[in-house]
């Protein structure tokens, strides 16, 4: 196992809509397992493939950050299948860094997807599972959550992302 580049926003790779993955192969498993380790070591609480340079279907999603086995789910090919209700929390992301903002996001979802011996698994989660969950789909559709923000709070971020940018270069 290995630890990954988290890209950041601006990589192109992060806008671009993730590819179905045909099989669950050895290579899916070691990129799966790769993840895992990434963002328990980031720490985060969930990675989507394109966050590492990938674009493929693959997100981790783990609340606990390593510390409880049960909580950890790694999905390929995820797809919502049910949503209810509507939730507003703040969410921050791996690759936009320092920036947390209150998104509006379903209360509970159904997801379903293959686990890493390509059999179909199926996940009900709500609150901050759901909103994970649904986060980490999002960057498979090349969609980052400042995305879901309003012009002006988009604006005030971009300016933050080229200020801090500026301050490392
Ligand atoms: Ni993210």
């Amino acid at each position: 196992m290995a630890i990954r580049e988290i890209r950041i926003i601006g990589d192109p790779v992060l806008t671009r809509k993730a590819e179905p993955v045909a099989a669950v192969d050895e290579a899916i498993v070691r990129l799966a397992r790769d993840m895992v380790e990434t963002v328990h070591a980031a720490p985060g609480l969930g990675l989507a493939a394109p966050q590492v340079g990938v674009g493929k279907r693959v997100i981790v999603v783990d609340l606990s950050v390593g510390e409880d086995e049960s909580q950890l789910h790694v999905l390929v090919n995820p797809e919502i299948t049910a949503s209810e209700g509507e939730a507003v929390c703040e969410e921050g992301c791996l690759s936009v860094p320092d920036i947390r903002e209150k998104v509006v996001r379903p209360f509970r979802v159904k997801v379903r997807g293959l686990d890493l011996e390509g059999r179909p698994v199926e996940i009900e989660g709500e609150d901050l599972l759901a909103r994970a969950l649904c986060h980490e789909i999002d960057h498979l559709d090349g969609i980052l959550f400042v995305e879901k923000l309003s012009p002006l709070k988009r604006a005030i971020i971009r300016k933050k992302l080229r200020k801090s940018a500026a301050g490392k270069a």
